[in-house]
């Protein structure tokens, strides 16, 4: 049994009260569904800035009557510290997820982008200090290596940021350092390499490059590629994320208290993690991927994408070394990009109603 396994089966027998911020989003509404399902009680905060009701209204569907009644809803804003403070009351572990995505969007408005990524974060942090939760799991990103040259990315090389958006997921993790070892606040950051899946926005200037594409092959329309083609990522299927957020939450827990890695003495805890899966995929290679899974949909074989300039901002490849994530979280992936990719078009083909 893998430790993902052994803690979802402890979770079961002894529930507890998580608080998912973003929880209308993409990556937070999957983790509602994974804790309600897991007979968990969750609060969860959103603004609505970028997530949906129906991002909600479909995790209604996927559990029973009684696991949605563990749901309890505040619709707020994390750049509001009384709504953060209101969220946190009482909870057991916070994964925040709540943030303005998008590098473009922070090239675009970086005011905006910082108010909800380093006010916001700064007040999630106090809020959660206050509430003594049990530990502050947060959504940080590989943007964070910035020009960095190495491949693999390795946790503690990293480069200067690349846009404001970057800049923002850096200050999350300073701050998150200065309240560990200031408060004793035990915080952990998981540096996300391209998640994609099911309820992942497929509409509008900024959407991530897996769902813009599959909502341009079913509609028809041409798909662009910033770039030769050549330009590479990690991408991770959502259940892997799932994943390291719960052992992440639950480290100190599951462990007795004991955070040190036995053989390296390296601490587990108020560190930052690659989560990716360690597999580079190249823009050229995912739109096969991709439009090969939608033929039997309609979507032409021999459909091709235009290639247009470079974009701002843009990291030129990304790839994660995950051996601290394995060794000292317990994280072993699940799914490799195929895997998620046949079930990530699918469900897009299923919600065809959703694209604009
Ligand atoms: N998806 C990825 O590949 C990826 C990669 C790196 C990092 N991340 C980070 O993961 C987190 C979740 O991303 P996602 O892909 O699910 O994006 P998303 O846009 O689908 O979800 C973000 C959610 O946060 C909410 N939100 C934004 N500002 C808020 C505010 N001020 N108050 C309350 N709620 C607010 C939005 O309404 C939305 O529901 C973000 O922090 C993002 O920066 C994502």
């Amino acid at each position: 049994m893998s430790r993902y396994e052994q803690l979802q089966t402890q979770l079961r027998q002894e529930p507890k009260i998580w608080l998912v911020t973003g929880v209308a989003g993409f990556i937070g509404s999957n983790l509602l569904e994974a804790l309600l399902k897991l007979d968990q009680r969750v609060v969860g905060l959103d603004n609505f800035a970028t997530g949906y009701q129906h991002n909600l209204d479909e995790v209604q569907g996927l559990v029973t009557p009684a696991q949605w009644a563990n749901f309890r809803f505040i619709q707020g804003d994390i750049r509001q510290l009384a709504d953060c403070q209101r969220a946190c009351a009482g909870v057991d572990y916070v994964l925040h997820q709540a943030a303005l995505g998008s590098v473009p969007r922070s090239l675009a408005d970086p005011i905006t982008t910082n108010g909800s990524n380093i006010t916001g974060f700064l007040n999630m942090l106090v809020a959660a200090r206050d509430a003594q939760v049990k530990s502050f799991t947060y959504a940080a990103s590989s943007s964070t290596y910035g020009d960095h040259p190495a491949l693999p990315k390795v946790e503690d090389q990293i480069g200067k940021p690349l846009s404001p958006y970057a800049v923002t997921k850096y200050v999350n993790e300073l701050y998150a350092d200065v309240f560990s070892k200031c408060y004793d606040f035990h915080t952990i950051g998981l540096r996300y390499f391209n998640v994609f899946g099911p309820r992942q926005n497929p509409n509008g200037a900024y959407a991530a490059v897996i769902p813009k594409w599959v909502a341009s092959l079913l509609k028809g329309e041409t798909v662009f590629i910033n770039g030769d083609g050549e330009t590479s990522r990690d991408f991770t299927f959502i259940e892997n994320a799932i994943q390291a957020n719960l052992l992440a939450a639950t480290l100190k827990d599951r462990q007795g208290g004991k955070c040190t890695d036995a053989a390296t003495h390296h601490p587990a805890l108020n560190q930052v993690y690659n989560m990716a899966v360690g597999d580079r995929t190249t823009l050229k290679s995912l739109f096969a991927l991709v439009r090969d899974n939608l033929v039997p949909f309609g979507v032409r074989a021999s459909a091709e994408p235009e290639y247009r300039d470079f974009r701002a901002g843009d990291v030129r490849h990304s790839l994660a070394d995950t051996t601290k994530a394995h060794r000292l979280l317990g994280y072993e992936p699940t799914h490799r990009i195929a895997d998620g990719i046949q079930s990530a078009t699918r469900w897009y083909v299923d919600h065809q109603n959703l694209l604009q």
